[in-house]
């Protein structure tokens, strides 16, 4: 158990108030609070369960000496899916996150993931009301552009941050990064010209896991991470639909014969694809694909996947 953060009066009882409602194995747990006066003034604390691999952030930004898998890679996105389909579709009341992102999404030991930080969790609207009005919270880099814009909070602005975080499991890199050259420090700008063209997808898979991944999962992740980025939140799918897509990609990834890059799909129907071939993007040099299995994966409970059924794939093209 770790004492984590001490947040502003609100959050902290928005924190208290949902975490002790929801209950869910993607949805970290509450342990403990206590709120004291001191000579400080009022000390807030919140414990949660200790979560041991600490956040996805940690491994996405190479705090953590192994890069994760590709096949962890979609175990990750499938869990925090659960858990934002959970709060938006599975409940009494709709549970808006208002701050997915790479560091509120925690791992344990096993890796199973889960979500963090319920201290700008809003109910979603009441039924016969499409949206909710509130100030902008949340992360730069995440927050869906309809929301920054109008206020209007719905459950798809969930989705469009679970899109971001999609990118950012495929690039390894972060959703906006000033250390980065210009044209490279928004995410969704600087994969634009390499997911329109299967000659140069290649270029934004994360450069840690070369030679681990398998370029149609890839593409099929990126085509849900577009769906997740529709401008029209409507159009974007409901968290339960990426769940479903999410276990559909796992499944045919463990399953499928070995593709030719030549055989690659084009699925890419987003606004945010629909750009000019550029030159920029990681180097990159034809090679043996070697999908292996990098880490042990438990046997899963509860509905989830069967992670013992895991075959691992060598290909060669
Ligand atoms: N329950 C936990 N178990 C283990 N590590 C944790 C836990 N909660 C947080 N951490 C670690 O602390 C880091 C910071 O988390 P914290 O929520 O304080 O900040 P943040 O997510 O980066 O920003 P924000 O305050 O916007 O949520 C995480 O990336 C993770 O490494
Ligand atoms: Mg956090």
């Amino acid at each position: 158990m770790q004492p984590v953060c001490i947040q502003g009066h609100k959050e902290w009882i928005t924190e208290v108030n949902f975490l002790g409602v929801v209950k869910h194995p993607n949805l970290v747990k509450l342990v403990g609070y206590c709120a004291e006066d001191d000579e400080r003034g009022i000390q807030r604390l919140l414990v949660y369960e200790l979560m041991r691999n600490k956040s996805l952030e940690d491994h996405l930004l190479a705090r953590v000496p192994s890069p994760l898998s590709w096949t962890m890679r979609l175990k990750i996105a499938h869990d925090a899916a659960c858990g934002l389909a959970y709060l938006h579709e599975e409940m009494d009341f709709q549970l808006i996150f208002r701050d997915f992102k790479t560091s509120n999404i925690l791992l344990e030991e096993d890796f199973n993931a889960k979500l963090s930080d319920f201290g700008l969790a809003r109910q979603g609207p009441t039924e016969g009301l499409g949206h909710v009005s509130t100030s902008v919270v949340g992360t730069v880099g995440y927050a869906a552009p309809e929301y920054v814009q109008t206020g209007r909070l719905t459950a798809k602005s969930d989705v469009w941050s679970f899109g971001v975080v999609l990118y950012e499991l495929i690039t390894g890199r972060r959703s906006l990064d000033r250390n980065l050259p210009k044209s490279e420090q928004k995410l969704l700008e600087w994969v634009k010209p390499f997911v329109s063209g299967s000659k140069k997808f290649h270029l934004i898979l994360d450069p840690r896991i070369e030679g681990q991944y398998c370029i149609k999962s890839a593409q099929k992740l990126v085509s849900l991470a577009n769906k997740c980025l529709m401008k029209q939140p409507k159009s974007r799918p409901k968290m339960s639909e990426v769940v479903e897509i999410l276990g559909q990609i796992i499944k045919d990834t463990s399953s499928s014969e070995p593709v030719k890059e030549d055989d690659n799909v084009k699925e890419n129907e987003d606004p945010v694809v629909e750009t000019e071939p550029t030159r920029q993007g990681n180097s990159y040099r034809r090679r043996v694909f070697d999908f292996r299995e990098m880490v042990s994966l438990r046997n899963r409970t509860g509905g989830k996947l069967d992670w013992r059924n895991w075959t691992p794939v060598v290909r060669t093209w």
